[in-house]
Parts: C-alpha cells; structure tokens; sequence
C-alpha cells in the first residue's frame, strides 16, 4: 500500500483496513497480517500509558512509538497521529511535530478536526507529507464535546460535517476518519468525496475500518463500545498463561529440567 493505492482502492470498493499499533513487538506480527496500514494513534496515551484520555502524550513520545512500529514493520504504510495541540502553538512548531514523527518512519500524519487549520493541512500537504483527517468524535476536544458520545445527531451538526469533511479534502487531505457518526450520514460524506473515508462506529458503508488493536485483541476490559468487535479474549489467554506460569513456579514444575543449563 502507498499514498497512490487510495483512489485506486476507493475506484474499486476494496475496503482498506487499518488498526492502531504502537510498539515494535505487535507491529512484527501487523507486518505479517493482510491489515493494510498502521496508525499510531495518541490512543497510545490510554492504551500503552493509563492515561484516562489522550491529551498528556506528546509528539516526543508519538515519534519514540513510530519508530518501534517501523522498525517491526517497515513496509505497512503508517499514519502518526499528531497529540493534542501540536499544531495549534504556530506554523514552526506545528512543522517541527510533523518533523518529529515523520523522520521517526511515518509516512503520512492524522490530525483532528479541520475549523482553523485549513490553510495549515495545505502547507504540510505542498511540504510533502500525506494528510489524513479525523472528524466526528475527535477524542482530543473531549472537554468540549461534553465526552466521548456521538456526534453528527442533529441536522446543524450533520451539514457542519458534511462541511468540514469537504473542508479536508479541499486542504488536500488523501484520506478521512470518520467517528462514531450516524451510519447514513457517514455514507453521505463518502460517496460525496473523492478522497477515502475510514470509519470507527460509522457503519459499513465507509470507505475503510479502522480499530484500537488493543480492542481488536479483546485485552481491554470493563466499558466496550458498541462499534467494537473482539476477536480474542486477549485478557482471559494473558491472564490464564500468567496463572500458569505462576502455578508451575509454585509446584516447581518450571523449569523443566530441558530448560536448565547444565554446568
Ligand atoms: O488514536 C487513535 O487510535 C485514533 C483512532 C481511534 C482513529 O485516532
């Protein structure tokens, strides 16, 4: 997959999957997978850092997590999302976020939301580096949407999105998230742009799915949105080998006299 895959792939209604990946050892195993792409999504904060939501990681630390997954899976295309307010303190610092990450192995930069950075996705579009957009539940202005809940319910809502979706594609983004937003409105904005849209909790008719591998693995537990699927009880398999593990330890039966070193 590259940057010209995109249309071709919207041309041809091949859904284009893309799941979160954050470290060298998990992105060893993506490099195997027939998943299409990477993001190295600032769920990191929640997902690798306990963080209660994804404002506190920084474009430091989304660089470090680039590099491990490059160097687990050097030929998946990966998007590095930018944190939280790295391009809102000025065009230099906003260009030296996009530095950072891209030098660390990305090959394009997702950033959040599209009201007062137009003109900013379009420099860093004509500096070279792919754009990919992200409406809808943008989980980086939580403390002004009120939580994480969808959005895009009420008329003026759904034709703001429908505008800012056609605002990303104007300031050349190549690609769109769209999250947790009606299904039938998600439909509307992909089969209104040229540009491919990937959907979290926007339904089926979205141009591609992405999701939080950690979700995906079934390793977090207790609240589960609606829009995720397990597809392993990563938390029972992990939890049961560690209970073994332990268990043997105790009763001695590890390790085994093959897993000694003889003297
Ligand atoms: O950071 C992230 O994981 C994301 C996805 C939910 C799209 O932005």
């Amino acid at each position: 997959m590259n940057i010209l895959s995109f249309p071709e792939r919207k041309k041809r209604h091949e859904p284009i999957v893309m799941v979160t990946c954050y470290d060298y050892t998990m992105a060893r195993i993506c490099a195997e997978s027939e998943v299409d792409m990477l993001l190295v999504g600032d769920s990191a904060a929640m997902v690798m850092h306990g963080h209660a939501n994804t404002l506190p990681i920084g474009v430091n630390e989304m660089a470090t997590h680039v590099a491990a997954v490059k160097r687990g899976a050097p030929d998946k295309f990966i998007v590095a999302d930018l944190p939280f307010l790295a391009v809102r303190k000025g065009l230099p610092a906003a260009m030296e976020a996009v530095e950072a990450v891209m030098k660390a192995g990305a090959e394009a930069v997702k950033l959040e939301g599209i009201r007062g950075q137009q003109a900013l996705v379009s420099h860093i579009v004509e500096s070279g580096v792919p754009v990919m957009g992200h409406l809808g539940l943008t989980p980086q202005s939580v403390n002004q949407l009120g939580g994480f809940r969808v959005q895009g319910r009420s008329e003026n809502e759904r034709r703001r999105l429908r505008r800012e979706a056609r605002a990303c594609q104007d300031a050349g983004c190549f690609a769109l998230v769209l999250e947790c937003v009606p299904e039938d409105l998600a439909a509307d904005i992909t089969q209104a742009l040229e540009i491919v849209t990937i959907g979290i909790g926007a339904g089926d008719r979205t141009d591609g799915q992405v999701l939080v591998l950690h979700d995906l693995l079934g390793l977090i537990t207790g609240f589960k949105p609606k829009f995720v699927r397990n597809y392993l009880d990563g938390h029972g398999l992990v939890l049961k080998a560690l209970n073994h593990y332990a268990a043997d330890v105790r009763s001695g039966a590890f390790p085994a006299p093959e897993e000694r070193y003889a003297g």
